[in-house]
């Protein structure tokens, strides 16, 4: 991964699809949300956390060869120069290119990065070929899981860079919605009381960050139905909830304050529209609202007199409900009201998909967490400081790439990822 988070380690890579085909499915994904855009689209880089869409392809693909090619001493890397450019944080393999510049790097061109991973495609496919190997097959399916988490920053990093630019160009059409009804009432459903397990069960892959698998504790709790949506979070705004600093941690209010924060990002100063990866759109009341950082969201939460959820209680929450909402998949590519059909298992609702929840929890390590040796456990443990976890996944996460046990994980003043809100309480 690239911002201020972890490429974790995998720990288990059982049921998973090593084949060459589905590597390839994989890598074609990241290539297919690149259709329609220009050379210049994938160049520029809006912000230091941002990167561009070429960066990202070629940080995906670099990631393979340092990784998984690299492991044959005999592999000899065509662009031996682009080690330095495209390696993200990985101290323990060299040093890198400044971040805040990558959208300096005019060249490689995107021809040259879109060579480079038809190469790195053929020389892994080559070794899927060949034969059985455990740890070969690890390490790829490490690497597409970082593939996928890649997509959605690329989707991300485009919407900033096209909501900085005036004419407020749009990614794609939107897709038509699902019909809008009234809105689901909000309601608070018991969650679980006592020791409870947490944690990856071992059925799948899962990053390291979620293990190992433990007891905690749950007191009386109770945890939303629905999402919050535009239309409550419009009332807190109203409500001058931007401008009360009882409602907010210190941090927060800080950060209100030098950022000038007065709504969602994205949003127009007239509350009734904002920009979407489909360019301008009429606020849609009844949809999740995001773009939230972990301090608006909290700050929501205080004066709705409720709290977010800990990580615990959403994990076991979500512990056996299907993997199904609003997911990449659906290519929305922005969060959908509710319809009348939207699937529920015991009265929750958009646990998966639409927005990343952000919950009351500091991203730290599990109890008994150990990093895993060499390059890649560089990253397992050393962000983890100074963030917050967010759970269920967005409308730009692949569906194969979330699950119950998954923790994302954010500084608390990030905006730009699909970040909203499920309200949690004491019971
Ligand atoms: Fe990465």
């Amino acid at each position: 991964m690239d911002r201020h988070r972890t490429m974790n380690a995998p720990i288990v890579a059982a049921q998973a699809d090593h084949s060459a085909g589905h590597f390839l499915r994989v890598r074609q994904k990241t290539m297919d949300l690149c259709a329609g855009l220009g050379a210049e689209d994938l160049l520029v880089q809006s912000m230091p956390d941002a990167s561009p869409g070429k960066w990202h392809l070629a940080h995906t693909s670099w990631f393979f060869e340092q990784f998984v090619l690299q492991r044959d001493i005999g592999y000899r890397s065509p662009h031996p120069e682009w080690h330095y450019l495209f390696n993200s944080y990985y101290q323990t393999v060299g040093p890198m290119h400044a971040r805040p510049q990558r959208g300096l790097l005019s060249r490689p061109t995107l021809d040259e990065v879109r060579s480079y991973r038809q190469h790195i495609d053929a020389a892994v496919s080559e070794l899927l070929v060949r034969g059985n190997d455990p740890e070969l097959a690890a390490l790829v399916e490490l690497g597409l899981q970082h593939e996928q988490q890649h997509q959605e920053l690329l989707l991300t990093d485009l919407k900033h860079a096209f909501w900085c630019n005036p004419l407020r160009p749009a990614y794609r059409k939107a897709i038509a919605r699902a019909p809008t009804t009234s809105p689901e009432p909000l309601r608070f459903l018991a969650g679980c009381e006592g020791i409870v397990d947490v944690g990856d069960r071992g059925a799948g892959f899962a990053f390291d960050n979620e293990t190992p698998r433990h007891r905690e504790w749950l007191s009386a709790h109770a945890i939303a139905n629905r999402l919050v949506t535009n239309a409550e979070y419009t009332d807190f705004v109203r409500d001058g909830g931007y401008r009360a600093p009882t409602l907010w941690l210190s941090d927060g209010w800080a950060t209100v304050q030098r950022e000038g924060w007065q709504h969602p990002l994205y949003w127009q100063p007239d509350l009734a529209s904002e920009f979407t990866l489909a360019g301008m759109s009429a606020l849609e009341p009844h949809a999740p609202v995001c773009h939230l950082s972990y301090f608006e969201a909290d700050a929501f939460a205080r004066w709705a007199g409720a709290r977010l959820p800990t990580e615990a209680e959403w994990e076991t929450a979500a512990a056996g409900l299907p993997i199904s909402g609003n997911l990449m998949d659906q290519r929305h590519f922005h969060p959908q009201a509710l319809s009348q059909h939207s699937e529920t298992t015991n009265g929750l609702l958009q646990m998966y998909g639409d927005v990343w929840e952000w919950t009351a929890s500091p991203y730290v390590s599990y109890p008994g967490f150990k990093p895993l040796p060499g390059s890649l456990g560089e990253y397992n443990g050393k962000f983890m400081c100074g963030q917050w976890v967010l759970r269920g996944g967005s409308c730009v996460t692949p569906r194969e790439h979330i699950r119950a046990s998954y923790r994302n994980f954010f500084p608390p003043s990030a905006r730009w990822q699909f970040a909203g809100i499920r309200l949690g309480r004491d019971e």
